[in-house]
């Protein structure tokens, strides 16, 4: 283990971290409570989450205007200062995103954010008081703000690519569930209860069912967003809701209709052959 990976588990074992952030991450969590919200800064609404995305608008803005700052000599001081200028504005909505995708980890994913946050935090400071100070014509003191900055947003950058990368958060945790290609055995027929959630397994993956009269419904039972398990979520006009954070799939395709998940649960072919229900990968 490097020094660097050393330091980065004390930080998610530090529980002392927890007293900041339960509480912020209950605060962030009631802030974007209202669904239209929760699916723009979760990235719902385009299928895929926003943050990483919107995170190399400040990062590409500011790491042009180290440069220019370090290598561009006279003539481009106003390209920098657009440059930390724009950077400033696009890490406001970065922000939000972030905060809004950090309210729903746990543990060491929460304490590694919660650090993520300080850093990119630290760093917006530095920018916007860079920024005033290249405003007031002090130069010499704006690049060295900025390049403080520089310093915390690359290592606010390297806990965010250890949060996705290194721990999965906010991947899709259906990526890899493919469910078996034939039609499966998975359950008595009788065994399943109009609009009682039934998990049952099929091959390598486990599958939520739900009977609505003659029709038999079946998702991926792990919830595409953090992994939670959908048979224990509530199911209400063709829908099924996740405990964990809320969540909506239609059970007839999978489709996200509310956030915070950004992909659709994987959907299978039902049938009933023989008194059993089988299950199969759609085509
Ligand atoms: S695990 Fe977050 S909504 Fe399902």
């Amino acid at each position: 283990m490097t020094q660097l990976e050393d330091l980065v588990a004390r930080v998610e074992r530090w529980a002392a971290l927890d007293r900041v952030a339960e509480p912020l991450a209950r605060a962030v969590g009631r802030a974007v409570q209202p669904a239209p919200a929760r699916d723009v800064l979760s990235g719902t609404v385009i299928g895929h989450p926003l943050h990483p995305l919107l995170t190399d608008v400040p990062i590409g803005a500011w790491t042009m205007a180290a440069l220019l700052d370090l290598a561009g000599g006279p003539g481009t001081e106003r390209a920098a200062d657009l440059l930390v200028a724009a950077g400033v504005a696009a890490a406001v909505p970065t922000a939000a995103t972030g905060l809004n995708d950090w309210s729903d980890t746990q543990g060491a994913d929460r304490r590694i954010g919660l650090v993520h946050a300080i850093a990119n935090s630290a760093a917006l400071t530095c920018y916007a008081a860079s920024l005033a100070a290249r405003l007031q014509g002090r130069r010499g003191a704006g690049k060295a703000l900025a390049l403080a900055g520089y310093g915390c947003v690359t290592g606010g950058g390297y806990l965010g690519g250890h949060l996705v990368y290194a721990r999965g958060v906010n991947v899709n945790r259906t990526a890899w569930r493919r469910g078996p290609r034939r039609w499966t055995d998975v359950l008595a027929d009788d065994e399943l209860a109009a609009g009682a959630p039934r998990r049952v397994q099929a091959g390598s993956v486990s599958v939520l069912l739900v009977r609505d009269g003659n029709r038999i419904d079946a998702l991926d039972s792990v919830c595409s967003h953090m992994g939670g398990p959908l048979e224990q979520g509530s199911i209400d006009g063709g829908c099924v809701t996740c405990p964990w954070h809320g969540s909506v799939f239609r059970l007839a395709d999978g489709a996200v209709v509310r956030g915070p998940a950004t992909a659709p649960q994987p959907g299978y072919e039902t049938r009933v052959e023989d008194g059993r229900i089988q299950v199969r990968r759609r085509p």
